[in-house]
């Protein structure tokens, strides 16, 4: 076993730590490693080829006085295959703020569940402003480039997909927005170009653009709403962009007090809108459906007159708890799944005369659908979508589901270990949707252990095919991408 140890960091926060999103499946690391070499139970596919790479929450720094799970550092682990041979490599995303407070030893910035006016600087990224830009929400692979992203708006940090070598910040040639990017950043591989969109708390509240395959910004309009809105996730379509304004959002009263309090408003419609991919600001339709507020979609595609977008729709986005609830159990309310009453659940909307159609696709709670990228923007059949676990933010296993005959199959993980937002990697060659595997890390818990496991697409159910030890268990976290060997050519 080749495992090298690259790099320890400092930890600042307590030994005893017991903060639920710090300690178990959630606890960080300090250590960076290189294995080359790693022990393999079962047999690693000779025609797998390419690289996972999931991004992670992973805090050095105990923040100001109420640490959030997503606002720890940035840390990417990556797994390449090549041939029936694998090697990982986990790395911090190098942030500037970051590189500040681990300087400083200290909190410079708040986190979400913190006030931007106790901040001790009066700079920071994020929608809301005054926060640490952690990078760690997703990843994407782009003209052959890992770009970390963060939820409230920020950098786009490049990284090698293999290496992960830090490669610095996106600059577009000077023209990457002021006011940042938002995670969720889409990468059409039928394109190659990367459709993104930004948010904040000032007109116009919304921007979209478009990278080319090259790398280049092409396009970058505006998209005024009616006030600031927390959308997280968008999807594409051949034509079109679509992109959402959900009743879940700041106060804008209270954001003149420095307080940003978010308030479900079930009076008012989820609206949609779509615009074509290089189109600008009167070119949106939106469309309004029942209220909800959508975290993450699975996909969208056209149907005739039709834009059909599947996603997930929380039955209770805004869930009122007991008046003896802690403090942990009210912060934390938004990452139950369970408590969301998150459902699989489709939208249609017709273009030609403005109606919409909506539904559940089946009452299942579940939440980050994963398919096979190659077919992201058309119809799928195949989605692989996460089990959550109860009262907290975890993935207890996999579900797959064929939207075509409605069935559905779950593998569950054994007791205490818990998996990844899990990715298709598709077979070389394939004739199917669902020919080629499904790869994950998972936080084996009990045995203090992680490995990436490796699951045929097609029969998932009998659980993996080839497991790989990892260096040592590694940090839970939330976004995940797969690059194919030919996705990692190409370097901007
Ligand atoms: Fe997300």
């Amino acid at each position: 076993m080749a495992v090298r140890l690259e790099k320890e960091f400092p930890s600042f926060l307590p030994s005893d730590d017991t903060h639920p999103y710090r300690t178990g499946a959630w606890r960080p690391q300090t250590r960076e490693w290189t294995a080359t070499d790693m022990e393999v139970e079962g047999e690693l596919p000779s025609d797998l080829n390419g690289v996972y790479l999931r991004n992670t929450e992973n805090p050095l720094i105990p923040a100001l006085q109420r640490y959030h799970p997503f606002d720890g550092d940035g840390m990417i682990h990556a797994i390449s295959f090549r041939e029936g041979h694998a090697e990982y490599r986990n790395r911090f995303v190098r942030t500037e703020g970051l590189g500040v407070e681990l300087e400083a030893g200290s909190a410079q910035w708040s986190g979400l569940a913190e006030s931007p006016l106790k901040a001790a600087r009066e700079d920071g990224w994020g929608a809301r402003g005054r926060m640490k830009d952690a990078s760690s929400t997703d990843v994407v692979v782009h003209n052959g480039v890992a770009l970390t992203s963060f939820y409230q708006c920020g950098d786009l940090y490049r990284l090698d997909p293999v290496t992960l070598d830090d490669l610095g910040r996106t600059s577009w040639n000077g023209k990457f927005p002021a006011e940042g990017v938002s995670a969720h950043t889409k990468v059409d591989e039928r394109t190659g170009e990367m459709l993104f969109f930004n948010y904040g708390t000032t007109w116009p509240y919304m921007h979209y653009g478009v990278v080319d395959a090259t790398g280049e910004l092409v396009h970058y309009t505006p998209v005024p709403l009616p006030g600031p809105r927390l959308p997280h996730d968008m999807c594409f379509t051949e034509n079109y962009a679509i992109l959402n304004d959900c009743p879940l959002f700041w106060d804008q009263d209270l954001i003149s007090r420095g307080i940003y309090a978010t308030g479900f408003h079930p009076e008012m419609p989820l609206r949609f809108g779509v615009i074509p991919r290089r189109g600008g600001e009167n070119d949106v339709k939106w469309f309004e459906c029942d209220a909800t507020y959508v975290l993450h979609w699975i996909n969208a595609w056209e149907d005739g007159d039709e834009i059909v977008i599947d996603g997930y729709f929380q039955q209770d986005p805004s869930p009122t708890l007991p008046t003896d609830a802690t403090v942990e159990q009210r912060l934390f309310r938004f990452l139950d799944l369970h408590t969301l009453k998150s459902i699989p659940y489709r939208w249609r909307l017709n273009m030609r005369n403005g109606t919409v159609k909506e539904g559940p696709i089946t009452d299942t709670i579940t939440e980050f659908g994963m398919i096979n990228a190659s077919v992201a923007g058309t119809a799928h059949r195949y989605v692989y979508q996460v089990v959550p676990a109860h009262g907290w933010f975890g993935f207890e296993g996999l579900t797959k589901h064929d939207v075509v005959t409605g069935t559905e199959e779950t593998y569950r993980l054994p007791g205490g270990t818990y998996c990844s937002e899990t990715v298709f990697a598709p077979r070389p060659g394939a004739t199917t949707e669902d020919d080629g595997y499904l790869v994950t890390f998972t936080m084996d818990v009990p045995n203090d252990e992680s490995h990436c496991e490796i699951f045929d697409a097609q029969n998932m159910i009998d659980g993996p095919v080839a497991r790989i030890k990892l260096p040592e268990r590694i940090c839970s976290g939330t976004h995940a991408t797969w690059a194919d060997a030919s996705q990692l050519t190409a370097r901007g």
